[in-house]
């Protein structure tokens, strides 16, 4: 499997600690942001990775990380995002890398504290379709929010004001090779964004979406409160724990 890492977009909600640079190369404890997502998909075993950014600032993301070296990869992929499209417009940029093969995406403001092994080993055993990873939060209403009947998922509400559970669809999706086609299908949301739980949606409509509950604290880091919380949690647990 193929790791693609979403970290294009303006940052505008950490405004000015963006004005001159990308959020995901903001410190999180002793490394950069994007050093996570990174380290994510090496743990799960997966090395052939593509990071989709934008902005300004994209040719730091060459001088910080280049080749790989340092994560003990031979080559890293780079794209180029123009203007902030949307989660599912950056993914769109992976088409071409990914060539018909399944994907783990993951956006790369998102930390986890543990591993997703597991996750992607099912999915591997999966013939088709898409997987989502769930985590409980205090606040379902920042995020897309998965309803669940009887252990079912029935669909995926982006930022609802009125959330159906306290689950949150976490930024680290896995797909086969007919997501592109499905991201051509997408019109703009209400935002101006393509977004990646109508892409989700999709596939629940379709019945090949499956998920599983994350292990393990998980955390965004795109606002002031939550890249201060992800500081702490990963000065207190470390992230990507195998
Ligand atoms: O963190 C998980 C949540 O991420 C999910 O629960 C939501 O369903 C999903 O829509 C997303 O919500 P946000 O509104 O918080 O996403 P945000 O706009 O902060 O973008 C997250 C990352 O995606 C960002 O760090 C970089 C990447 N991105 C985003 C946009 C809008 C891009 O690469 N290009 C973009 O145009």
């Amino acid at each position: 499997m193929k790791g693609v890492i979403l970290a294009g977009g303006l940052g505008t909600r950490l405004y000015p600690l963006t004005k001159i640079t990308n959020k995901h190369l903001l410190p999180i404890y002793s490394k950069p942001m994007i050093f996570y997502p990174i380290e994510t998909l090496i743990n799960a075993g997966i090395k052939d990775i593509m990071i989709v950014t934008g902005g300004s600032y994209a040719g730091d993301f060459l001088r910080l990380m280049g080749n790989g070296k340092e994560f003990g990869l031979k080559h890293i992929n780079y794209t180029y995002q123009e203007g902030e499209g949307g989660i599912a417009d950056a993914l769109s940029l992976a088409e071409y890398f990914a060539d018909g093969e399944p994907i783990c995406v993951v956006l790369g403001d998102n930390i986890i504290e543990k591993n997703i092994s597991k996750a992607v080993r099912d999915f591997e055993n999966q013939k088709e379709g898409a997987k989502i990873l769930l985590k409980e939060v205090p606040d379902p209403e920042r995020f897309g929010v998965a309803e669940i009947e009887d252990g079912k998922l029935i669909g995926i509400v982006e930022k609802p004001s009125q959330p159906k559970s306290n689950l949150a669809v976490i930024g680290i999706y896995m797909y086969d090779g007919h997501v592109f086609n499905i991201v051509k299908t997408l019109k703009p949301s209400d935002r101006g964004e393509l977004e990646i739980t109508d892409v989700n949606n999709a596939y629940v409509q379709k019945g090949i979406m499956t998920w599983e509950m994350l292990q393990g604290w998980w955390t965004d880091a795109g606002t002031f409160e939550s890249l201060l919380r992800a500081n702490i949690l990963v000065s207190q647990t470390g992230a990507n724990n195998i």
